[in-house]
């Protein structure tokens, strides 16, 4: 066996500053707090009748209303799920296969997240059409694209709230209210913008929304569906008991389930106190630093339209994962497009959707900002990456990095 003293160790002698929160975010201590009671002594199944279970029921019925309230659902709305990834299948087959329905046309754009993209891809192999509108060099789908696609066999429009890569929001609302105006079902994925922003269905034109804990300090493998009251029942995904009023079977994860209440709660009052604008002016002052000491730095995304903690960039000549790799042995966790697709070695998808030549896409580097940030972070930051975009210069054109 190797001894472990024999790997690089920087991040066990620094203090590193994480700049990841759109991959995945740390567990509030409050969050953990709430969850350890049912691992220790709150194990029971909330389908049982005894004490116990009732005891685990209450819980899971506390933690429906803490998520709905985050969204201004009613708690019946909200089905749990293990995840982000199951709540966007669960709303494509969902709806795609419910009882009776035969219609065979899905919308959706060209920079959705790989768990709205694949299961589209498996659907088209079962005979369904799915037309990916394209996006404009800041990441938007044109709404009145949106109402050109629809057919008279559109059965669902499923087009994300905010990109994970860049950050930039959609107008879901002008969106929804094409597509619910002509009778159609509007899915979004709103991984990335619950917590992040405030958002209300009783407003908002969409019949179904995709929840994940880990985006929002809460833990992995938890997410929820928001299904809007009164819609077709959908195709249920997993059967089994009588779980989430037959919408989806298996034994819930109340610990999770939990957290992920906690979590909600905890971001409906960060919201309140407006901290998404702290957010907002830490990740602007980073960015007016970052072009301020580094030349050759272009921004990717709406500029005037995204999450408040979302910088998508590149740093011309430059290969971002040098950066990347440069910065973690410095103590500082960014990535380069999407966590969840990296690892595939082709360039992102998202930036090659926006028309970013593929020089600039390689250079890219995601910085995402959360509520453990501070502004003299920022300041470190910038002088690391900085350093960092020097050196990657001087090896490819020695001599000649400012
Ligand atoms: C926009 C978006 N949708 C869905 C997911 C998948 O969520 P989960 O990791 O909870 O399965 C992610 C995760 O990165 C995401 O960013």
């Amino acid at each position: 066996m190797v001894p472990w003293t024999t790997f690089p160790q920087p991040a066990l002698t620094l203090q590193k500053i994480y700049l990841d929160h759109n991959a995945t975010t740390p567990l509030a201590p409050e969050v953990l707090e709430a969850m350890l009671p049912l691992y220790r002594e709150g194990f029971g199944n909330p389908s049982s009748v005894h004490s116990e279970g009732r005891r685990a029921r209450v819980r899971l019925d506390e933690a429906r209303e803490q998520v709905a309230a985050l969204i201004g659902a009613e708690s019946r709305e909200i089905v749990f799920t293990s995840g982000g990834t199951e709540a966007d299948n669960f709303a494509i087959f969902g709806v795609a296969f419910a009882p009776g329905q035969k219609k065979r046309h899905i919308v959706t754009c060209e920079i959705e997240h790989s768990a709205v993209l694949n299961p589209l891809k498996q659907i088209e192999g079962l005979g369904y059409r799915v037309e990916r509108l394209p996006v404009d060099h800041c990441g938007c789908v044109d709404p009145e694209r949106v109402r050109n696609a629809l057919t008279d066999s559109t059965v669902l429009v499923t087009i994300q709230h905010a990109n994970s890569e860049v950050g930039t929001l959609q107008d879901i609302e002008r969106i929804g209210k094409i597509v619910r105006e002509r009778g159609i079902l509007f899915h979004t994925d709103a991984v990335q913008s619950v917590g992040k922003i405030p958002i209300d269905v009783k407003s908002l034109p969409v019949d179904l929304l995709s929840l994940s804990a880990h985006k929002l300090y809460g833990p992995k493998g938890v997410g929820a569906l928001f299904i809007r009251r009164g819609i077709r029942p959908l195709f249920s995904l997993i059967c089994g008991g009588g779980q989430e009023k037959k919408r989806r079977g298996g034994t819930e994860n109340v610990a999770g389930v939990v957290g992920f209440g906690k979590a909600c709660q905890l971001a409906a009052e960060r919201l309140d106190r407006g901290e998404a604008e702290c957010l907002k002016e830490m990740r602007d002052r980073l960015w007016g630093r970052i072009q301020g000491s580094i030349p050759g730095a272009e921004l990717f995304g709406d500029p005037n339209n995204r999450l408040p903690n979302t910088l998508g960039c590149g740093f011309e000549g430059v290969d971002g994962e040098t950066l990347l790799i440069a910065l973690d042995m410095e103590g500082v966790s960014v990535s380069t497009g999407s966590a969840c697709s990296s690892g595939t070695g082709l360039p992102s998808p998202v930036l090659a959707a926006m028309q970013v030549p593929v020089d600039w896409i390689n250079s890219s580097l995601r910085l995402s900002l959360g509520w453990g940030n501070t502004p003299d972070e920022m300041d470190r930051v910038v002088e690391t990456l900085a350093q960092a975009v020097r050196q990657g210069r001087e090896k490819v054109f020695p001599g000649q990095a400012g």
